[in-house]
């Protein structure tokens, strides 16, 4: 008997100490585990005779579930003590005011980015990406580009292999192939993304941006598609009234295809979008070729549609009267002060693209 008081008495002392879920489940190795204290006394239950054996068996069974009871609230306590610990540290103070005097700032190709997948995603387009470094069939081949095409040429392609098959894309329309192969139609996407091709001076930088455009669905006309830029243009630009104008041209991967050009005029040496008697190129465009829906698969009887791109850096200078293209990628601090955004005014077409 004397045996269980002790046992009650060691086991209150050492529970008191007991700060952490292990060193519980030492405690509890200690005194019901194979050779526990507890374990161990009711092992001598057998060499007891009949009356001992009872009155024994019972004190010791009511030992057992006292310790355990106990054992159980400290697990229950050093668990709520835990939540509480978590739930202080993680605590947020929400009545704090904002830090007012933001170091960083929103590069200008990032905030356009922003501003036009806000414009498109206005009428349904979803924003798809691809890699940067991409198959020559992606690239060209499946886009209906020929082999003697002269954009495959080596002077305007970083090709990354010797046999040509592997390059970094010149162009976003490669994306507009992964898309279509991947999912079934209508697909209604646009593609932001960096681009590379071996060109280097104020206009032209061996990496720039752009963004593709591709709308397939039933009955999808060459109408749409001029309603689609129209209005993304004067999103842009945030003006009431754009002269705009489709001017015939080629690529591979539309028939027919086009190239618009917007108005402007020049005051006091700077650029007014919109009105005047001078003309801007600001994008390709034009109706998918039915070969390229024929390499994706897609039944160029049921579906057709239209597909665009343009330079997403070229509209940002247009926009924010930047006027050399290397500035964007030089990382100057004082450039990005000037031309940068705060990072808490996220584009919006309800609240205002730039402001
Ligand atoms: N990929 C063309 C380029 O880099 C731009 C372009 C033109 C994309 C017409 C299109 C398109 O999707 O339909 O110059």
């Amino acid at each position: 008997m004397i045996e269980l008081k002790k046992i009650q008495s060691v086991f209150n002392e050492k529970i008191l100490n007991i700060n952490s879920k292990e060193n519980l489940q030492n405690l509890k190795t200690e005194f019901f585990g194979k050779n526990g204290l507890i374990t161990v006394q009711f092992k001598t239950l057998g060499s007891l005779n009949v009356n001992d054996r009872k009155e024994f068996a019972s004190k010791l069974n009511k030992l057992k579930e006292n310790l355990t009871n106990q054992i159980e609230t400290k697990s229950y306590d050093l668990e709520s003590k835990e939540i509480n610990k978590k739930l202080k540290d993680e605590q947020i103070d929400i009545t704090l005011p904002i830090r007012p005097h933001q170091n960083g700032k929103i590069h200008p190709v990032s905030q356009v980015i922003d501003e036009i997948s806000s414009i498109f995603s206005e009428i349904g387009f979803e924003v798809a990406e691809g890699p940067d470094v991409e198959t020559e069939y992606n690239n060209f081949t499946a886009l209906n580009t020929p082999e003697d095409h002269p954009a495959r040429d080596m002077h305007d392609t970083f090709y990354l292999e010797e046999n040509k098959k592997i390059l970094l894309r010149t162009h976003t329309s490669p994306v507009q192939i992964r898309t279509m192969l991947n999912g079934k139609p209508p697909f209604k996407i646009i593609v932001p993304g960096r681009t590379y091709r071996c060109d280097s001076d104020q206009t032209h930088a061996p990496m720039f941006h752009q963004l593709e455009g591709l709308y397939i669905d039933e009955n999808i006309t060459m109408s749409h598609l001029k309603g689609c830029l129209s209005y993304f243009v004067k999103e842009f630009f945030e003006v009431k009234n754009i002269k705009m104008r489709f001017r015939p041209s080629h690529f591979p991967f539309t028939e027919p295809s086009a190239e618009v050009d917007i108005g402007y005029s020049l005051e006091n040496g700077k650029i007014k979008i919109g009105e005047g008697d001078k003309w801007l190129e600001i994008l390709g465009c034009g109706m998918v070729h039915p070969n390229v829906l024929k390499n994706v698969k897609v039944n160029s009887n049921k579906y057709q549609g239209y597909a665009f791109g343009m330079g997403i850096d070229r509209l940002a200078m247009l926009k924010y009267g930047i006027n050399d293209l290397r500035s964007f990628f030089e990382t100057d601090y004082r450039w990005l002060n000037h031309f940068g955004f705060d990072p808490l005014d996220v584009p919006t077409n309800y609240r205002g693209l730039s402001k």
